[in-house]
């Protein structure tokens, strides 16, 4: 099966198979009157038009681009999302003026979602991710990263997990498990976090290891949850548990997260609101990539991580939404690159790098997904503007109108047309 789409106005897209850092997060190759032919799945051409059209047969369908602008499809490497319930009264509490940390210690955040979800049914969760996978390809995002941890006990993590092994089967997004059972301290524990660690360590890691639902773990490092000692007990045996290691590090206080998670040889660090001169130093000099959630900041209405000192450092940045009922409930990496560079300061090319093949790196994925080159997996969006600009320009509106995963049109005009593999 070949696919053509051709009739763009511009194809924008980062290069490489690895991230990008310093000047060349910002160097987006861009072209016109260039088309992309996908056979099998697969880019097999990426180049003028006429050199298309000399060299190989007329496609099998023909995705008009009608003068959009084609970029990769955006890989999100931080999402939350399998839950039950809402949390929308948070957001009044938080516009009075209560923190995060206090709504939570108040029986609200992580543990109220916890509460809810629990209670739901596999078909349920299912269900309502679904509903999100269809929110996150319609705003052009084809792969996610997807954490567990709003169960906080085996029965639950696992359902969570089954639901998001499901949701992979099922729907055309691509989702990469994470075991985040140490997302917070759950009630059963309430002033006994070591023992929470304990039993995570001895029971529910190995178990939800064993039944390879998980490609990676997390933990929420932070002041309050687990402080750096009962994280490193958390990851120590990450490795011989077969996962790569991601982050929740100085989100809200200055832990020395990114420091540990450079440490610990981790995949990524993830938010970094709060990371000091130190960490921005060890993750310069390291394979750890630092990613960025702006719609947490945005929706917490706290400050942004510092994006331009971690770039002009060197470090490997990328962006994702968070996806989650509690800090950032949205499925939009439009949404975040709006935020990203109006917010954080990064160039509009910066971003979509970061969005892209950066965010490809944060998963592990770099050299197959994040950029338009030949060999490289079909996952393709067209915007309905004739400039990767549009992106954030017409903020506030899904400037996205078709797209392709796997070489299939998943989004044409809007309108979602497979739901299904
Ligand atoms: O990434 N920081 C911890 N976890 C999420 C929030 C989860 C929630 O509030 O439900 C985050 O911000
Ligand atoms: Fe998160």
């Amino acid at each position: 099966m070949s696919l053509l789409i051709r009739g763009a106005s511009q194809l924008a897209t980062p290069l490489g198979r690895s991230a990008r850092r310093h000047g060349e997060l910002g160097r987006v190759a861009v072209h016109t009157d260039w088309v992309v032919r996908c056979d099998d799945g697969t880019i097999a051409f990426v180049g003028p038009t006429a050199e298309h059209d000399a060299r190989f047969p007329a496609a099998d369908l023909v995705l008009d681009a009608d003068g959009g602008c084609v970029i990769p499809a955006f890989v999100d490497p931080h999402t939350h999302p399998v839950w039950a319930g809402s949390r929308e009264g948070e957001f009044n509490r938080r516009l009075r003026g209560e923190s995060y940390m206090d709504i939570a210690r108040s029986g609200g955040g992580i543990n109220a979602t916890v509460r809810a979800t629990r209670a739901a049914s596999f078909e349920g969760l299912l269900a309502s991710t679904l509903s999100r996978l269809d929110r996150f390809l319609e705003h052009g995002t084809t792969t996610i990263e997807a954490k567990s941890g709003y169960g906080l006990d085996l029965a639950t993590e696992i359902r969570m997990l089954e639901v998001i092994a499901a949701a992979n089967r099922d729907h055309p997004v691509d989702l990469h498990p994470t075991c985040l059972a140490a997302h917070e301290v759950p009630p059963e524990h309430r002033g006994d976090t070591d023992g929470w660690v304990d039993r995570l360590v001895a029971e529910i890691h190995p178990n939800i290891a064993r039944r390879g639902l998980a490609e990676a773990v997390d933990v929420f490092c932070e002041q309050g949850v687990f402080d750096l000692d009962q994280t490193r007990r958390l990851l120590a045996d990450a490795d011989s548990l077969g996962w790569r290691v991601h982050l929740h590090a100085d989100e809200l206080t200055p832990l020395g997260g990114a420091e540990l998670a450079v440490e610990l040889g981790a995949l990524s660090a993830d938010h970094l609101m709060c990371v000091t001169e130190a960490g921005i130093d060890a993750l310069a000099g390291s394979e750890t990539v630092a990613v960025l959630l702006p719609g947490t900041s945005f929706f917490l209405r706290t400050a942004y991580a510092p994006a331009r000192r971690l770039v002009d450092a060197g470090c490997a940045v990328a962006l994702a939404t968070d996806c989650n009922p509690g800090s950032s409930p949205t499925e939009s990496m439009p949404a975040i690159l709006a935020l990203a560079t109006l917010g954080m300061g990064l160039s509009v090319e910066e971003a979509l790098t970061a969005a892209t093949l950066n965010a490809a790196a944060a998963i592990g994925r770099s050299a197959e997904i994040g950029s338009l080159e030949v060999g490289k997996r079909a996952d393709i969006a067209v915007l309905a503007g004739p400039s990767f600009h549009h992106l954030v320009y017409h903020y506030g509106v899904n400037p996205i109108r078709h797209v392709v995963k796997n070489g299939r049109v998943v989004v044409r005009d809007r309108q979602l047309v497979a739901r299904s593999r």
